[in-house]
C-alpha cells in the first residue's frame, strides 16, 4: 500500500531565491477544502533560481512542504537566523501551525499517534535551537509577540519553550531526552482541550458549573487520549512523564486541585514545574480579551500562591532564573480558585491589604519591614 504524503503549509517569507533547500516544496492546485492535490514544484537540492521564484513560487499564497522533512525545514529556517528572539519568532509561528493540526485533527488514536511523533520531531528542533537562551530572554521575547486567535495553541508552545529553557537552568547538564520531555510536557500539558468545545475554551465571561466541570475533565481526557499509545519515536519513560504532567498541572501543592486532589510529593516533579510556568505564562502573555501583568507584578503575585497551588522550592528557582531587580506590587493575589488554563476577559485579581513585608529576591523568603517609630522606641 502506498503511504499518502501528509502536507504542513509554510510562509513565503523564508524562502529566498538564490538558495538550494534542504526540502521539497509542493503547491495546492485545489481549491476543495478536503480534496487538497499537491504536486511538486521543486525537489531538494535543486538551486532555486530568482526566474523560477518569480514565475512559480511567488503567485502561491501557502507552499507545502511534505511532513516527513518538517525536521529538515526547521533547522534550515531557523539556522539562517542569527537574531536569537527572530529565531524564537518563527519557530513559534511554525509551531503554532503544528498545534492546530494537533488540536483540530480530531482525536482517533492513529491521528493522535502521528501528531505526538511528529510534536516530538518539533520539540526536537525546538531543544537544539534554544535551549543555551536564557529564561529573562525568552521571557522578553514571547512577550513581544503578537498572539494568535486560540488561547490554547500559543500558551501550549510558551509552556513548552519556558519548560525547556528553565529545566536546562535547573540542571545545566540536562540530557537532550530530559530536555525533550520537558518541552514534550508543556506543549501537551492541554491536549485534553481537544475534547472540551471550543465554545467553552473561548468563554471568557463566567461559566457555568457545568461548562466548569466540563474544562476540569481535559486533564483526564488528555491522559486518555496518551493511553496505549505505542509511538515508535517515544520512550514508555518519556511518555509517562508526559502523561503525568497531564493528568497532573491542576493538582495544587496543599492538595486542593483537580483532578485527585494530589498534594506534594505525590505530585510529580515535572508537573509542579509545568504548573509554575502554567501560571506565569496565564498572567504575563498578552491576550485580545486581557491586558498581562509586568513580570515583576506577575512574580509577586504568584509569592502569595506559594505553598497553596505552587511549590516553594521550584518558584524560588522560577524566580532566580528570570531574575528581575525590584519586586513588583505587593497588594495583588488571585482567588484560589485561579485556573492558569481558562481564559479570562480580565485577570481575577484580588487586592489584598498592604503587608509590610517584601521578599527576598537571593531566597524568596518574606522580609518583615520593622516599623521605624517602633524601632525608635
Ligand atoms: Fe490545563
Ligand atoms: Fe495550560
Amino acid at each position: 500500500m502506498i503511504k499518502k504524503l501528509m502536507f504542513f503549509s509554510i510562509p513565503l517569507d523564508f524562502i529566498k531565491p538564490g538558495e538550494r533547500l534542504e526540502f521539497d516544496l509542493y503547491v495546492n492546485s485545489s481549491t476543495l477544502e478536503g480534496r487538497e492535490r499537491y504536486y511538486r514544484i521543486l525537489k531538494h537540492g535543486q538551486e532555486l533560481t530568482a526566474e523560477f521564484f518569480d514565475i512559480h513560487i511567488k503567485k502561491h499564497s501557502h507552499l507545502y512542504v511534505p511532513e516527513q522533512q518538517r525536521k529538515k525545514y526547521l533547522n534550515s529556517v531557523t539556522s539562517s537566523l542569527r537574531d536569537t528572539s527572530t529565531k524564537v519568532e518563527v519557530l513559534k509561528s511554525i509551531a503554532i501551525d503544528h498545534m492546530i493540526h494537533v488540536f483540530e485533527g480530531g482525536d482517533r488514536s492513529e491521528t493522535i499517534l502521528s501528531h505526538i511523533e511528529r510534536s516530538k520531531e518539533v520539540v526536537d528542533s525546538i531543544v537544539d535551537l534554544i535551549q543555551h537562551q536564557s529564561m529573562k530572554d525568552l521571557y522578553a521575547t514571547l512577550s513581544e509577540l503578537g498572539f494568535h486567535d486560540c488561547y490554547t495553541y500559543d500558551h501550549s508552545i510558551n509552556v513548552c519553550m519556558y519548560s525547556i529553557i528553565f529545566y536546562k537552568f535547573l540542571k545545566p547538564q540536562a540530557s537532550k531526552f530530559e530536555l525533550t520531555t520537558a518541552g514534550l510536557s508543556g506543549l501537551l500539558h492541554d491536549l485534553g482541550k481537544l475534547r472540551v468545545s471550543n465554545k467553552i475554551l473561548n468563554n471568557v465571561g463566567v461559566l457555568n458549573e457545568w461548562d466548569f466541570a466540563v474544562i476540569k475533565k481535559h486533564p483526564e481526557y488528555g491522559a486518555e487520549l496518551l493511553t496505549n499509545c505505542d509511538c515508535e519515536s517515544i520512550s514508555s519513560e518519556m511518555l509517562n512523564e508526559i502523561q503525568k504532567v497531564i493528568m497532573e498541572h491542576h493538582e495544587n501543592i496543599n492538595g486542593t486541585g483537580y483532578p485527585k486532589k494530589l498534594k506534594g510529593e505525590e505530585i510529580s516533579f515535572l508537573s509542579k514545574m509545568v504548573a509554575i510556568i502554567d501560571f506565569f505564562d496565564a498572567v504575563t502573555t498578552k491576550r485580545s480579551y486581557h491586558e498581562p501583568l509586568n513580570v515583576k507584578d506577575a512574580l509577586s503575585l504568584m509569592h502569595k500562591s506559594v505553598g497553596k497551588k505552587i511549590d516553594k522550592v521550584i518558584f524560588n528557582e522560577f524566580r532566580r532564573s528570570i531574575f528581575v531587580l525590584s519586586d513588583g506590587k505587593q497588594d495583588i493575589s488571585v482567588g484560589d480558585d485561579f485556573d492558569p488554563c481558562r481564559p479570562y476577559a480580565e485577570l481575577p485579581i484580588v487586592k489584598i491589604p498592604v503587608q509590610k513585608t517584601s521578599i527576598s529576591l537571593r531566597t524568596g523568603e518574606a522580609i518583615k519591614e520593622v516599623d521605624p517609630r517602633k524601632k525608635a522606641s
